[in-house]
């Protein structure tokens, strides 16, 4: 005699009731589970798959004079990548371009730093055009990493007859430090074969002929922030800026579909650099207090993250377990790695962010009913 669910529930429904909400709880937990899993496993960096991946390459790094950006240019050189490094200060530059060398596999290994501002475009424009010319040539990987955190309250910083607002000053810091080095490689390719401009050298796709995206990099890789993701009090300037990266990327990622280019963007959360360290000094007690003081990464472990998330075909990365769930909750338009995972654990991330976003809450008024700020 076989068994039947059927008539065993039908004889015992408060079973059913039971199994029911088993799988109702316990699908949305493996689903989790499975999320955070598959989130740690890409962050493991094989350093064969990255030397594969990068040996005998240019890589342009932007924003590479300190922190994160050192770091990465580091970890390429030290992986046989030829590393061109773009910030604006000189003498953290050369000093960035010293360590990198140092780090080489090879002697033939070009490592080179460019002074730009990269928030001016005729400037970025100019240094890319110059590398076409240059031995290392374009890159064939750009990161674009160059931004800074200016936190704060809002009213604090409102445009004076001195100083634009940090609205404006961290769109010019955070988003056209991104964009305009987009927009000067794509210049370079426009100018790498310029009969093209006309129509003569064959149909256009994207604004660009076959011939001229030969000169496109098979990757694109933006630093953006957990705030591209998750944005609360004392980072309206900043968070706006990285959400408007991310609304950037994850158009341009499409938009470079037809010529095969990949695009990846990072979420870090809070790393241990000399850029942190000047945030701290404007950050309001609040906004520390609901960061939390935990999980602040050196800068060569982000890095790390970054490249492994990179080599393991990751399209958003985060090095913080958060910030993977909260990437899930708004992912938008972008690839999901685990679409049915993510489905399943859902809701239960809808009951995550919006306890977070109560207990948040509370603690804000609760802060400000005690203390002035
Ligand atoms: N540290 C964190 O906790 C954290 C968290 C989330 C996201 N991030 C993001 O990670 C990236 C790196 O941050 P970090 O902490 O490593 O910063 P960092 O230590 O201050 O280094 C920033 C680098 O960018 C360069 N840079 C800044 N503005 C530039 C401009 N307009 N033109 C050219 N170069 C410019 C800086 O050199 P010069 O000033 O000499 O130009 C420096 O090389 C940033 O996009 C940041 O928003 C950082």
């Amino acid at each position: 005699m076989g068994f039947n669910l059927g008539t065993a529930f039908s004889s015992h429904p408060a079973e059913l009731v039971v199994f029911a909400l088993i799988v109702v709880l316990a699908v949305p937990v493996v689903g989790l589970i499975w999320v955070l899993a598959s989130w740690y496993l890409a962050a493991r960096l094989n350093p064969a798959n990255l030397r594969e991946a990068v040996a005998g390459r240019h890589i342009l790094v932007t924003g590479a004079s300190k922190g994160l950006g050192k770091a990465i240019a580091i970890e390429l050189a030290k992986s046989g990548a030829s590393v061109t490094l773009f910030a604006r200060g000189q003498a953290a530059l050369d000093q960035a371009v010293s360590e990198v060398r140092s780090a080489v596999l090879k002697d033939e290994q070009i490592i080179q730093g460019f002074s730009v501002d990269l928030s001016d475009y005729d400037s970025v424009a100019k240094a890319v055009a110059s590398l076409r010319d240059h031995k290392s040539g374009l890159p064939y990987w750009v990161i674009a990493n160059a931004g800074a955190a200016q936190p704060g309250f809002l009213a604090d910083q409102l445009p004076t007859k001195e100083q634009p607002s940090a609205v404006q000053t961290q769109i010019n810091s955070n988003y056209y430090t991104a964009t305009n080095i987009v927009m000067a490689v794509l210049a370079a390719c426009k100018a790498s074969a310029p009969a093209a401009a006309n129509g003569e050298s064959g149909p256009l796709k994207i604004g660009l002929t076959h011939e001229q995206s030969k000169q496109l990099p098979a990757k694109f890789i933006f630093v953006s922030s957990a705030m591209s993701v998750l944005a609360f009090i004392g980072y309206s300037s900043y968070a706006a800026s990285k959400h408007a990266l991310r609304g950037f990327v994850d158009a341009i990622r499409t938009e470079l579909m037809p010529y095969s280019v990949d695009v990846h963007q990072y979420l870090p959360a809070n790393m241990a650099t000399a850029g942190f360290e000047e945030e701290e000094k404007l950050k309001p007690k609040i906004t520390a207090q609901i960061e939390g003081a935990g999980n602040m990464q050196a800068p060569e472990v982000a890095a790390k993250w970054l490249l492994a998330g990179v080599v393991n075909g990751r399209y958003c990365i985060a090095n913080d377990a958060i910030v993977e769930l909260a990437r899930v909750s708004v992912n938008g338009a972008g690839p999901r790695p685990n679409f049915l995972a993510e489905v399943a654990a859902t809701p239960l991330l809808a009951l995550i962010f919006t306890s977070w976003s109560m207990i948040m809450r509370g603690e804000i008024l609760t802060y400000f009913k005690k203390k002035s700020d």
